[in-house]
């Protein structure tokens, strides 16, 4: 048996009519930039998380500068990033004309370590950006108290995290804003690119507005020099159908990790932890291993498809060369990005699929211990 990393199609297949008849919806409105479609779909995406707005633009990464933008940061002001993190967080940062200032992650957990930020808050920070990175929650109580003794906005990078939950409620409007990609491989993903921005402050909510639509809220008169991203009604409307399904995905994703956490221990690799504090939504299942590659490669001659997140850390990208880090700077994220693999986990992933993961990574595991 093989195992994909990720049944994309069958998010199409499994609910097909409802689909088509809401893209033949959209084309037969005459609507194709903003409108009823996006406007429904703001309105019960905010009602999903617990926010009283929601802003739905183009992507995840633009939620997460518009978010940052509208919070007020400014050129050469700084934002606390997390070292392990996909890129799109630091571009977020530096496309604001911001400087990004990395804090390690814990190396059990991967989120930003709140025992690390006191120091790195200097009277140029501007923001905090916690990930919510795999779909567990970051330490929100450490952090948002911090930001508030020092006055500086938490804009959660929420892009992994439809339906986690902190102390029982969901992600979405725990600091300032939370910024969330609707990529097509998300927990809730468009058939292309799509993002939104969600909190419960109207003003932050009136200026994301603006920003997302060339600065303007009636047309042809611009208050600030803003963007074009807006979401398509096409995505908004194939949204509204996956969202009535998001929780029972996310479900059938806690179920796989429960039985990944369960039946992988005593293999050697290091399993993901989850504070009491946090429910996560599982977007993706990271394990640790020394010999990850020779893994990997045992587990892709068995059928079993993986992927890394992420295998380079942001400061070692070529892309943030200019901001001077070199190898040893953030060992917890080299380390991290050396040694993690991600293990197939999605809805469409059958009990037999999920025992064959299992399997195969006992038998290699196992080989690796001979060889030893
Ligand atoms: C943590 C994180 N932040 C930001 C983004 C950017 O989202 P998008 O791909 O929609 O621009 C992603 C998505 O891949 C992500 O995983």
């Amino acid at each position: 048996m093989t195992v994909p990393f990720l049944d994309l199609r069958a998010s199409y297949t499994s609910l097909k009519p409802d689909i088509d008849a809401a893209v033949s919806r959209v084309l037969s409105s005459g609507w194709y930039i903003g409108g009823p479609e996006v406007e429904a779909f703001e309105l019960e995406f905010a009602s999903y998380v617990d926010a009283a707005h929601c802003i739905a633009v183009s992507n995840g990464l633009e939620a997460l500068q518009l978010a940052l933008l509208a919070t007020g940061v400014q050129p050469g002001d700084e934002v606390i990033v997390p070292t392990h993190t996909f890129v799109a967080t630091w571009l977020a940062v530096t496309q604001c004309g911001a400087v990004p200032v990395p804090v390690e992650v814990c190396a059990d957990t991967y989120q930003l370590d709140p025992a690390l930020l006191a120091e790195a808050i200097t009277p140029r920070c501007r923001a905090i950006v916690p990930v919510h990175l795999y779909g567990i929650s970051a330490d929100l109580d450490a952090i948002l108290a911090l930001a508030d003794r020092h006055g500086i906005s938490v804009v959660e990078d929420a892009a992994q995290a439809h339906g986690s939950l902190y102390h029982g409620r969901r992600i979405g409007a725990h600091g300032s804003a939370a910024s969330w990609s609707f990529y097509p491989g998300k927990n809730l993903g468009a058939f292309g690119d799509a993002g939104a921005v969600t909190t419960n402050d109207a003003n932050l909510a009136a200026r994301l507005r603006k920003l997302r639509n060339y600065g303007s809220s009636v047309r042809y008169v611009h208050d600030e020099q803003g963007f074009n991203s807006r979401l398509d009604p096409i995505q908004a409307a194939i949204l509204r159908v996956k969202l009535g399904h998001l929780e029972s995905w996310n479900s059938r994703r806690r179920e796989i990790a429960e039985r990944y956490q369960c039946e992988l221990v005593g293999t050697g690799l290091v399993l993901p932890k989850v504070t009491t504090d946090s429910e996560s939504s599982w977007h993706l299942f990271p394990v640790r291993h020394p010999q990850r590659d020779e893994m990997r490669e045992a587990l892709t001659a068995a059928g079993v498809e993986t992927l890394i997140h992420y295998p380079i850390p942001p400061h070692l990208q070529r892309a943030y060369a200019g901001l001077g880090y070199t190898r040893g700077a953030f060992p917890i994220a080299e380390k991290t990005a050396d040694t993690v693999l991600s293990l197939p986990i999605g809805p469409a992933m059958t009990d037999a699929q999920v025992t064959t993961v299992i399997e195969a990574l006992r038998a290699a595991t196992r080989a690796m211990e001979r060889v030893e």
